[in-house]
């Protein structure tokens, strides 16, 4: 479901994107104006907004990495399995609209798939190497064939209307993505008024111990090896910034993947 799905890019979004200046009329002020009716010239093509945030990887990185993320994360997945556990219980009840931002290979689905024709699923992730992964994932959860769609996408222009989600699922991404900011903005944006957005992230190490002093150390090499994972990033901080209505977030240090600790999950609503 890739070309076929109907490509909204927000106002803000696009102005962001845009590679020349808004134009200003004789006041000086920029109109919002000029920006909607932008749209109709920038770039429409999803392949074009992606590389413009996520640059293209080689077919034999993303390959790898989706190998990667499906064969290596089995430890971590299991450390992290009793916080998944608590969490996706409330996403559960009445949520029919779910999208999850960079799915990578759908570690996720088991905690939350229904086989009944209600539930939804869209996994956007930049990495198309990632669907086939996560297409069995999802089968093997019991996620209908007909209630998952994949699209290739990012999480600074998520690839869904305003207003038309229930919940927005991201573990361990927003250490990932370009634009943390933007990122939430777009998980706002398409989330319906009390919809939840259920975050696990793996974030910075208080200042001045050790950890931190690794983390800043191993950054550079860790975007390298592991497609832009950034390990020093104030990813509670930023959620907490992010303008959510309700908040609960906690932090936990996970012991066995300590460059990736600690973590901080929980649940914001819009
Ligand atoms: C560490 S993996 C986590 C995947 C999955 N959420 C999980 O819990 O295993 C990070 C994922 O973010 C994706 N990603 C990278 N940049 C992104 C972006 N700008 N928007 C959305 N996803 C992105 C990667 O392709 C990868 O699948």
């Amino acid at each position: 479901m890739h070309a076929s799905v109907m490509y909204h890019v927000s106002p803000i979004t696009a102005t962001l994107l845009r590679s020349e200046p808004l134009k200003c009329c004789s006041c000086g002020r920029r109109h919002l104006l000029a920006a909607s009716s932008s749209l109709i010239s920038f770039p429409s093509t999803p392949t074009d907004v992606i590389e413009k945030i996520h640059a293209r990887r080689p077919d034999w990185y993303e390959e790898f990495f989706a190998r990667a993320m499906d064969q290596d994360m089995r430890s971590y997945e299991a450390q992290i399995s009793g916080y998944k556990a608590k969490l996706f219980p409330h996403l559960i009840e009445n949520s029919k609209h779910v999208l999850e931002l960079g799915v990578g290979t759908g570690p996720n689905f088991k905690y939350y798939a229904r086989a009944d024709k209600d539930l939804n699923v869209i996994g956007v992730d930049p990495n198309k190497k990632m669907e086939k992964y996560a297409r069995k994932a999802a089968a093997a959860a019991g996620l209908s064939p007909a209630g998952f769609s994949f699209i290739q996408g990012v999480g600074e222009a998520l690839p869904a209307a305003d207003n038309s989600m229930d919940a927005v699922i991201g573990t361990i991404v927003l250490c990932s993505v370009e634009d943390v900011y933007q990122s939430l903005r777009e998980v706002k944006r398409v989330l319906k008024p009390g919809g939840l957005y259920l975050f696990i992230e793996h974030v910075a190490a208080p200042d001045g111990t050790l950890l931190r002093l690794a983390q800043t150390a191993l950054d550079p090499l860790q975007q390298l090896l592991s497609d832009g994972c950034h390990l020093t990033r104030e990813t509670g901080k930023q959620i907490s910034e992010a303008g959510f209505s309700n908040l609960i977030l906690n932090m936990t240090f996970l012991s066995n993947v300590s460059l990736i600790s600690p973590h901080v999950y929980g649940i914001a609503f819009k």
